[in-house]
Order: structure tokens, then sequence, then C-alpha cells
């Protein structure tokens, strides 16, 4: 198996700069009345906690045992509970079923060997209730493409604890021929006299899925698709969808 991204590396910045809530209000659409839920690469609880809340009992997954650590205290502060486990998607095997597994952020792409995606679907397919659901999450090939990624922006900035300011870049590159893409996610921390105290270089590596590809790789894993939605407000996946969201069944 190819390495995974390590997000030990950043997972004291991660809530920094992963701000995003476009698909909030779909899972807790899609997780309202779940008793129980599986999230497979789960990170800090972006999605986790908002479903803990609202009333799931909530496993979440991930290969970081940092980024887990970042979601126990948040967990703990909120007076929440949910369980964690540090696991390869690829290769888990929690002796249990699930009425519903989602794999949100498109986080499936974070497998930049297919075969690999292939195995994390065959473990969704092993964990998935006789009845139950899946939701896997990726973007749409073509909006990987566009655009010139490699253009360093400044997509965040955010003053620490320590008062120090932290302004975070990002650029990306795609090797269209391995379909494979890289982030370059840049950190600097700057002092209040702008003198710059650390600088991080953060580059995961993703996969780009072509939708006949992602398919054939869900029926092969033993899965049907019951949707296919183009965005967070289930919109049908087209040849301009943004995303490709897909609810599985055995
Ligand atoms: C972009 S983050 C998404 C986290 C969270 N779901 C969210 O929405 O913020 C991707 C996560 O996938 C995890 N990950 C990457 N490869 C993995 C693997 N092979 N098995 C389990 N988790 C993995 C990373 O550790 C990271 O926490």
């Amino acid at each position: 198996m190819s390495n995974v991204n390590n997000y030990d590396r950043i997972a004291d910045l991660y809530d920094l700069y992963v701000t995003a809530e476009y698909d909030i209000p779909f899972w807790k659409k899609e997780g309202l009345g779940a008793s129980e839920v599986l999230e497979v690469t789960a990170g800090t609880g972006r999605v986790s906690l908002p479903l803990v809340k609202q009333g799931s009992r909530v496993t979440a997954v991930d290969s970081s045992w940092k980024q887990l650590q970042r979601l126990q205290q948040k967990a703990v502060s909120e007076g929440l509970q949910l369980d964690i486990v540090k696991a390869d998607m690829r290769d888990f095997d929690l002796g249990k079923t699930f009425p519903l597994i989602i794999i949100p952020f498109q986080s499936l792409q974070e497998l930049t060997d297919p075969c690999d995606a292939t195995a994390a679907l065959r473990r969704v397919r092993a964990h998935l209730a006789p009845d139950g659901r899946a939701i896997v999450t990726l973007h749409h090939p073509s909006t990987q493409t566009c655009g010139d990624g490699r253009l360093l922006r400044l997509v965040d900035e955010s003053v620490l604890p320590n008062g120090n300011r932290m302004l975070f870049w990002l650029a990306r590159s795609y090797d269209a021929e391995a379909h494979i893409g890289t982030s370059y996610q840049i950190y600097e921390e700057y002092d209040v006299d702008g003198l710059l105290h650390r600088k991080r270089l953060f580059t995961p590596r993703y996969r780009v899925f072509e939708r006949i590809d992602i398919e054939q790789r869900i029926a092969t894993a033993g899965l049907r698709i019951t949707n296919a939605w183009g965005g967070y407000d289930w919109s049908p996946l087209t040849d301009e969808s943004r995303f490709m969201i897909y609810e599985l069944k055995v």
C-alpha cells in the first residue's frame, strides 16, 4: 500500500485554515434519524461533531492520531461523546455494522493509488448494515483541471493564541497523465513586528477520478449507486457539476 498524506504534521493548524461549512447542512439532513454513523476520515471532527450534537452516536475513523486527538479535545470541551478509532480506511475492521457510513470532504481522493480506493470501498461495504447506506464524496474531475492552480494564492489569515499572525498560502499542480494533483500548502507565522517565526510546507497528494472509473470501483466493491448528486444542494450529477456525491447501498 502506498503512503498516506500525513496530517499529523498540520493537525495543530487544521482548524485554523479549514473553516468550510458549505457541506454541513447536507450532512445534518442526511444524518437526521441515523442512530449510529461511521465517519471515515473524520479528521478533527468538522462533520462528526455536528452529527453528535444532533443525536447520532458517531464512530470517527482516521489514520492521523493527532487529528483524532484534536477531535477528542474538542468533544470533551463541548461535553460530547464519540468513539475514536485510529485506522487506515483501506484496511480496518471494527467488528460491527452501521446504518450510515460517510466519507465527507472528498477524502476518498486522499488515496492516490486507485486500487486503494477500491479497498476502502470494500471496507465500507463490510461495515454497512443490510439496510444501511453510505455516502461518499469526490470532486468532479472537471474542477481539478481548470484554471492555473500553480499561482500562489493567499487563502486565509488568522491570529494565533500567542498573538502572532498566520498566513495560509495555497497553490496546486496537476499531473493529467497520472491523474494526481498536489496541493502546496504554506503556513507562515509572523510576530507583531512582522518577523517571520515559522514557515511550514505541507504537500498532500490526491487522485482525480473520472466518473466511469469511480463508478466501476463502487460496483467492484459490491455496492450499488442509489443516488448520484452533483452538489451539496442535492442537484443531479452532470458534466458541469462541482462534486460527485454518491449514495450507496449493498
Ligand atoms: C481533508 S481532511 C478531512 C477531515 C474531515 N473529514 C473534514 O471534513 O474536515 C482528510 C483526512 O483524511 C485522513 N486520511 C488520509 N488518508 C487516510 C487513510 N488512508 N485512512 C484514514 N484516514 C485518512 C487524514 O488524516 C485527514 O484527517
